[in-house]
């Protein structure tokens, strides 16, 4: 497993003002982390939603070289990175993953796939063994490819069913993570 060190004592800062104390301990005692990367802001509002709702501690996946602005220039920019299978830098290092149990991984739908740094982020840890659940954002082309190439990132993790939300999911959304984690069998607070 790769690890920061520096990085070390700032995620765990992080977790520990997240989680209000017992660092990453959902209701349920178990060790949940909401991870997730976001460019316009629907999937950080789905990923807090999601954290409201089973506890433990969120991370935004955040690049040293963020991506532009402007939207017409992403489009070209992730493009770019999908068809290079680029792997940008990551900001923020999670630390130490291996308390984590569960791992919701938010995400816009990109091209019909992950945006590159989530890959970055898979390839950053030790998933061995984890159950991953993935959440993803889109305008309309749902999932896409992205749980085959997440599954093909981490081949030795459970993935459970992930959840895809038509951009921000509006009002809706609180009924239909509930109805989500019930199916897949994650208790909420
Ligand atoms: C670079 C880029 C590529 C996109 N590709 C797709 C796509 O292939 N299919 C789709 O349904 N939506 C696509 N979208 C729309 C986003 O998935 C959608 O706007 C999502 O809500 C953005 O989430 P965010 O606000 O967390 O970044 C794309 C958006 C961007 C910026």
């Amino acid at each position: 497993m790769k690890i920061m060190m520096a990085g070390l004592a700032l995620a765990e800062a992080l977790f520990m003002a997240a989680s209000g104390g017992n660092a990453g301990e959902s209701a349920a005692g178990r060790k949940i982390l909401v991870a997730y990367f976001s460019w316009g802001g629907n999937t950080r509002g789905i990923a807090g939603e999601i954290h409201r709702q089973v506890g433990g501690d969120i991370v935004e996946i955040e690049l040293v070289k963020p991506y532009s602005a402007d939207y017409h220039t992403v489009l070209d920019e992730a493009l770019r990175d999908q068809r290079a299978q680029a792997r940008p830098e990551l900001k923020n290092q999670v630390g130490d993953l291996g308390p984590y149990e569960v791992i919701f991984l938010g995400y816009p739908n990109w091209w019909a796939s992950i945006p590159m740094p989530v890959a970055t982020f898979l390839e950053s840890y030790d998933f061995s063994g984890k159950t991953i659940v993935p959440f993803c954002s889109h305008g309309g082309g749902r999932l896409g490819q992205s749980v085959a190439a997440i599954a093909k990132l981490v081949p030795k993790s459970t993935i459970l069913e992930a959840l895809s939300v038509h951009y921000s999911g509006g009002s809706s959304l609180p009924g239909e993570i509930a109805v989500w984690l019930r199916k897949i069998g994650i208790e909420t607070k």
